[in-house]
């Protein structure tokens, strides 16, 4: 999608945003138009007034002041997404939004949502479904080039980390997930080093090489960096991605009929760090940020770790393997211990890591914990402002007792209770240095679309760390 800032309505489509208390007169509205909005939007609402070949689209928002504001922010979204729909039937190819005295956060996620809903997964179609809206013109003073420039910088960087979660594992294994990481990075002038398998063996990463046994294609270690010269931190900020390309479970094959179906969504953490940083670095926001990305498939290949084994871990900690299954905190480990080389400030990982977190949340937020409660608090407050919202649990350490194991430093699972803590307390003691610990298994991807969130991978994560560091 694109998008502009403009200074007067051009497109035929054009868009008013508009409250209860919004001054209409400049609509020059007809009695009958007037009429037939009121009817439209009684309960809040968009009205399609035709003046051919013009179409005006009022969105009216009812919402009394008794709603808090991130609730409403989004509302405007989701009427963006839905109006979306309707210019796409219509063949509109842009459209101008404009805003009858709302103020600039209504705008940009009114249009946020029209273009986060536009997104189309068409690799394997035949050409002739493409949507045909490309362009929002924002037409609104309130808003700036620069907050213009960034929405559009996290709208990419949403469809690219949607892209990569929705191609099958055939098309996205970890070698070609690392070409995708090389392009970006290009794009976005962030450094990249991308280690092979010989370079992964020097660095004694047991887990990634553990789980990668099972598997043809080699594993791969991603680093990614962004230093703005203005970086407002001295330590850099290290976030790492969960890339497990595909999850079979291995040898310890996951059981039910569908339970593999989405497991291309595995790297769905790998494609929101990495989609963070691209938008970070595109908006040379002024910080310091190093993107770790472990990748490769688990499968139960003839070679492949077994329940029982011992695996030496990058930083000499020994774990005994109970569940082949819990191989995303085998490979994230590694990644953190290899994090505290930089002295960071924190660090944070996005992971598809657990079950339970999806079971206990669904798809309306993202679990996290940590140890760095100041984090945490700032997450919760951008999760609000962009709907992307936090779900803390508790990090006590009576969780990590679950985690001894008689013949090892530690096992790999904790048992039936407490999943997603257990999986986050079992990371945290690769953690030199702050750590906080996102399980995006529940909302980073929908089966179902469900508004602007399309059907698949949703990026979700992106506009939540976007927010959280330009606030920083
Ligand atoms: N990738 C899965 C977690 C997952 C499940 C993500 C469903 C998205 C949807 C992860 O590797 C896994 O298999 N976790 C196990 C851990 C268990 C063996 C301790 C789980 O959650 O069952
Ligand atoms: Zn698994
Ligand atoms: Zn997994």
């Amino acid at each position: 999608m694109q998008y502009a800032k403009i200074k007067k309505s051009k497109s035929d489509y054009k868009i008013y945003l508009a409250n209860a208390s919004s001054d209409l007169s400049s609509l020059n509205l007809s009695a009958s138009e007037t009429e037939h909005l009121e009817i439209q939007t009684k309960k809040g609402g968009t009205a399609h007034i035709q003046r051919l070949p013009e179409h005006i689209f009022i969105y009216i928002n009812r919402d009394d002041e008794k709603k808090e504001n991130w609730w409403t922010l989004e509302e405007f979204r989701k009427a963006g997404d839905s109006l979306g729909r309707t210019l796409n039937k219509l063949k509109a190819k842009d459209t101008d939004i404009s805003s009858l005295g709302l103020g600039s956060d209504q705008t940009l996620a009114f249009s946020e949502g029209m273009a986060l809903g536009n997104y189309q997964f068409l690799r394997y179609f035949k050409p002739g479904k493409e949507n045909s809206l490309a362009k929002i013109n924002i037409c609104d003073d309130s808003v700036s080039k620069k907050q213009v420039d960034n929405l559009g910088f996290t709208t990419d960087a949403v469809y690219y980390a949607r892209d990569l979660v929705n191609t099958p594992v055939q098309d996205m294994t970890a070698p070609i997930m690392a070409e995708e990481f090389k392009k970006m990075a290009k794009d976005a002038d962030i450094k990249i080093k991308v280690m092979g398998k010989s370079q992964i063996e020097k660095e004694k990463m047991g887990g990634l090489l553990a789980v990668n046994r099972g598997s043809i294609d080699e594993p791969r270690f991603t680093i990614m960096e962004y230093k703005n010269p203005n970086a407002k931190n001295k330590k850099p900020y290290v976030l790492v991605g969960k890339g497990v390309v595909y999850d079979t479970g291995g040898l310890s094959l996951k059981p039910t009929a569908n339970s593999m179906d989405f497991m291309k969504s595995d790297m769905g953490g790998a494609a929101v760090m990495s989609g963070t940083i691209f938008a970070i670095a595109k908006a040379k926001l002024p910080v310091h940020v190093i993107c770790l990305i472990p990748s490769t498939d688990n499968r139960p290949g003839g070679n492949a770790y077994a329940p029982g084994d011992v695996i030496t871990m990058h930083n000499g900690m020994t774990v005994e393997v109970l569940n082949t299954d819990a191989e995303g905190r085998m490979i994230l480990a590694d990644a953190i211990s290899y994090a505290n080389r930089y002295e960071p400030e924190f660090i944070m990982d996005a992971a598809t890591l657990t079950g339970a977190a999806s079971r206990a949340f669904s798809h309306h937020g993202l679990v996290a914990m940590g140890n760095e409660q100041s984090v945490l608090d700032d997450l919760h407050k951008s999760g609000y402002r962009q709907f992307e919202r936090v779900c803390e649990m508790p990090f006590w350490d009576d969780y990590a007792e679950l985690l001894k194991s008689e013949i090892a430093d530690m096992q790999n699972v904790g048992g039936a209770e407490a999943g997603s803590i257990t999986a986050g307390k079992f990371l945290e003691k690769y953690a030199e240095h702050p750590y906080i610990h996102l399980d995006i298994a529940g909302p980073s991807f929908l089966k179902k679309g469900v508004s602007y969130r399309t059907t698949g991978g949703t990026g979700f994560g992106i506009r939540l760390l976007f927010d959280y560091f330009a606030n920083k």
